[in-house]
Order: structure tokens, then C-alpha cells, then sequence
């Protein structure tokens, strides 16, 4: 495993835990609320509003998706490995689900808008699957919808190649409820069978 990749997995981990531990209260609460049918009472301590642009070029907000379950993944598409791997787990998990995953929005948010264009998008998340949207944004309306969903993300300078430059970012997959609201979150060693058995769950 190259130092690179080390490091992102590490980071991965961290993330994951810090997670765990700021939404223990509601994964509780979702589970409690899964198991009775309620709605989510409680403030959920990951996600918020966004406005963004989608890869079609069409302002969106999250409450476009509301009365979906919105799966969220955040990367860029120049990601050498991460991002590609994730994508494809993703991209498994909706053919299993066949007509439920019009239940679903899959959305890939980028976290280097500089590049990645809505035309860029495009190309990049429909030769992963139809169904997955793009997301792009200005730096701030970027910056906004990472901190709110605390994923991390930093430059760096790419050594074969001067003047370009990589992401190290966090790989996570989160899943929001029909009403924005966290249910739970995948990292980037979730496989297909544990996210399609997870979707069916809540679908
Ligand atoms: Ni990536």
C-alpha cells in the first residue's frame, strides 16, 4: 500500500470514528425511529442545507430530494483510486436494487469545484451509473456543504506533474432520510452485499 493511499485510509478511520461518536445519539434515534415508523424528532448532527449546481448545469437544493433516501459521496474526479472504488460500490448497489432505486438519490459531490465542471461531472458520473448526479458549486457553497457533513479535504501538490495537484479528502458514504435527516454512514471498505442489505432495510 503506497504511503498515499496509507494515509487516506488512516484518515478514513479517524473520520469514521469521530463520526460514529457524534452520531451515536442519532443512530440510536434513527433505528429507534426505523423500528416504530415516527419520523426523526430529533436535529441531526450531520448534513444541512445545500445549494448547489447540478451536473446538468440546474441550481439545486437538498430539498429537491426530499421524499428520497439520499445517498452522499464526496470526492473530485480526478481521484486516482478512492473516489473511482466508491463510485463503483455505489453504482453495483443501485442495479441490485432494481426498481427501489428510484427510492434513492445518489449524489456525488465534488470537493474540487475549480475542476470539476457540470460538463466534467457529467461525463465522469454516467460512465459510473445513469442514475448517480453530480454536484458542483462555487468554493463557498463547496466549503459549506463539506463542513456540514464534517468531511475533510486538502491539496496536494502532485509531484509527477508540477502545477497539479491531488485531493487527499475523507471517503465516506452517507445516508440521509426522506427528510434530509442522517440514518447512517459507509466508509470506503463497505462492499455492495452490505450497502444493498442496508438500502433494503430502510426501502
Ligand atoms: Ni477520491
Amino acid at each position: 500500500m503506497r504511503p498515499r493511499l496509507l494515509a487516506i485510509v488512516f484518515a478514513g478511520l479517524v473520520a469514521g470514528a469521530l463520526l460514529a461518536l457524534l452520531t451515536l445519539p442519532g443512530l440510536r434515534e434513527g433505528a429507534a425511529n426505523l423500528a416504530s415508523g415516527r419520523q426523526t424528532a430529533g436535529k441531526a448532527l450531520v448534513g444541512g442545507p445545500f445549494r448547489l449546481t447540478d451536473h446538468t448545469g440546474k441550481a439545486v437544493t437538498d430539498a429537491d430530494y426530499r421524499g428520497r433516501y439520499m445517498l452522499i459521496y464526496f470526492g473530485y474526479t480526478f481521484c486516482p483510486d478512492v473516489c473511482p472504488a466508491g463510485l463503483q460500490v455505489i453504482s453495483a448497489a443501485l442495479d441490485q436494487l432494481g426498481d427501489k432505486a428510484g427510492r434513492v438519490a445518489p449524489l456525488f459531490i465534488t470537493l474540487d469545484p475549480a475542476r470539476d465542471t457540470p460538463a466534467k461531472l457529467a461525463e465522469y458520473v454516467g460512465s459510473f451509473n445513469p442514475r448517480i448526479v453530480g454536484l458542483t458549486g462555487s468554493a463557498e457553497e463547496i466549503a459549506e456543504v463539506a463542513k456540514a457533513f464534517r468531511v475533510y479535504s486538502k491539496k496536494v501538490a502532485d509531484a509527477k506533474s508540477p502545477g497539479d495537484y491531488t485531493l487527499d479528502h475523507t471517503s465516506i458514504i452517507y445516508l440521509m432520510d426522506p427528510k434530509g435527516e442522517f440514518v447512517t454512514h459507509f466508509t470506503h471498505l463497505t462492499n455492495v452485499d452490505q450497502l444493498v442489505a442496508q438500502l433494503r432495510k430502510v426501502l
